[in-house]
């Protein structure tokens, strides 16, 4: 289907995301013509908001994501309609029913329904069952539920929930989101490694000695303190963004490039991941960190009055060990932080040294071979080499060979939700988390925190934008390795 028919019902259609993200990567799907004129938007939230309103926010929330002329903005915003709603109250979605009859008449959309949460977790399951007893599964058309993140707080709440979701959908139906499955160069990851060979036969324990992988940010917790400080680095970043990359780049090539394949070989690495073991170990394999006061303005503590004596995380460094076959003995080392010198994402994948130093006369400068893999602010890949150093004599230096995608700066994210809604009307399952992706990387990271929640972190301990705290650089120094530089 290249122009499929569809209403969109987002729940929380006057929030941050629906705002930021979700109107204008449906606008560029309109634009694009990735979906026609048979489409229709319903917002829903408890605001008392007509469709005029709707409708202007909505077109203020494009205008200020995007900077090119839109010219059909009214004719796209006319696709959009509100209802106030109250989450618990059956008779909000008997009226939303009746609305969406009346809209699958007028555009024709086959009875396609997608249900959006965007909003409060602490009702995912009860919106779930709602639509399900209301009837509005029972459309002629099919129906999918999209759900964004927090999936729980813990593996035992994640469970709860998904069993209480599952009442009322069945796992094909259900589209967990992570926006950094919807990332070019996240999706690229698999491309680069099974489409060459001078990689993939070298994509082993044999030949790779570590792999690093950074989501820095500049940005604080900014309006979200209470979601935050309940949330930390670990649930907000470690559990779903980050396992979901070293998922990428440790698991087998798929057998063939079906959601259900390549799920699979994502599970299995994500099963393979050696557990933490309490207290003493913890602090040999991860760091958390809380910025302080510094150069990017004041600590964690002071963003917000309920936040003066917390002790949540807002960084985290990591060396995660997967027991299988190939990855034996290879640490993946993962960091993510608020608050940092720098936006970036970043995988350094880097290679084994030589047995032996012909061309440097400076052992220092001799530099190993590092396929680093941008994913933003820049996109691309760079392949550093050593070469010889032009004139006399045979000294080496080394070089890059960089390929930069044309990706546009900065404004990856949107696109990366314009890709996953675009998917989930097309009904492509691959880029979202199955349930038992989301459960093996919950009993990961509840490993951590339990053995954190023992012992009392000094914190802030790293300065609002710096690198993160010292003790990170020494997670790698006692291996022999080191962070490479993100920049
Ligand atoms: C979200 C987190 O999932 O990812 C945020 O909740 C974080 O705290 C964001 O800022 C980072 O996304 P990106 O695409 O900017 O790296």
């Amino acid at each position: 289907v290249d122009k499929p028919n569809v209403v969109i019902v987002i729940f929380g259609a006057t929030g941050d995301l629906s705002k930021r993200k979700l109107f204008p990567s449906i606008y560029r799907l309109y634009q694009n013509g990735k979906i026609g004129e048979d489409f229709a938007v319903v917002g829903l939230a408890r605001r008392p908001w007509t469709n005029d309103i709707f409708r202007e926010k909505v077109c203020e929330s494009i205008n200020e994501s995007e900077s090119n002329n839109q010219i059909d903005l009214e004719a796209f915003a006319s696709h959009f309609y509100y209802q106030s709603f109250d989450v618990t109250d059956s008779s909000s979605y008997t009226h939303l029913d009746g609305l969406l009859n009346h809209l699958e008449g007028q555009y024709q959309t086959d009875g396609n329904r997608i249900f959006y949460l965007a909003m409060a977790p602490e009702y995912f399951g009860t919106i779930a069952n709602q639509i399900e007893q209301n009837g509005l599964k029972e459309s002629v058309g099919w129906t999918r539920l999209v759900i964004e993140k927090p999936f729980g707080h813990d593996h035992i709440s994640a469970k709860a929930l998904n069993n209480q979701i599952r009442l009322a959908f069945n796992e094909d139906q259900i589209y967990r989101i992570d926006h950094y499955l919807g990332k070019e160069m996240v999706q690229n990851i698999e491309v680069i490694r099974f489409a060459n060979g001078i990689f993939e036969h070298l994509w082993n324990n044999r030949f790779i000695s570590n792999i690093q992988v950074t989501s820095s940010e500049k940005l604080g917790v900014e309006e979200r303190a209470r979601y935050y400080d309940r949330s930390g680095a670990t649930r907000d970043m470690v559990q779903n963004h980050m396992l979901q990359m070293v998922a990428l780049l440790a698991m087998e090539p798929p057998i063939k490039l079906t959601p259900e394949e390549i799920r699979s070989e994502k599970v299995k690495v994500l099963r393979a991941l050696r557990l933490v073991e309490p207290t003493e170990e913890v602090e040999n394999y991860f760091v958390r960190g809380q910025y302080g006061p510094g150069p990017l303005g004041k600590g964690y503590r002071e963003e917000a009055p309920e936040l003066k004596n917390s002790i949540t995380e807002t960084y985290v460094a990591g060396k995660v060990m997967i027991d299988n076959y190939r990855w034996a003995g290879v640490p993946f080392y993962i960091r993510t932080g608020k608050k940092m010198k720098e936006k970036s994402i970043k995988i350094v994948v880097e290679f084994k040294d030589i047995p032996m130093n012909l061309y440097y006369k400076d052992e220092a400068k001799r530099h190993p071979n590092l396929l680093v893999i941008n994913i933003q602010p820049d996109e691309g890949i760079t392949l550093h080499l050593n070469a010889k150093k032009a004139g006399i004599g045979s000294i080496a230096q080394p070089i890059e060979l960089s390929y930069t995608n044309n990706g546009v700066d900065g404004i990856n994210t949107p696109e990366a939700y314009e890709k996953l809604i675009y998917d989930c009307i097309i009904g492509d399952t691959t880029n979202f988390t199955h349930w038992d992706e989301v459960a093996y990387s919950w009993k990961y990271v509840d490993a951590v925190l339990d053995a954190w929640s023992k012992t009392e972190p000094l914190f802030p301990n790293y300065a609002a934008g710096s690198m993160g705290p010292e003790a990170a650089d020494r997670l790698l120094e006692k291996d022999g390795f080191h962070w490479w530089p993100i920049t």
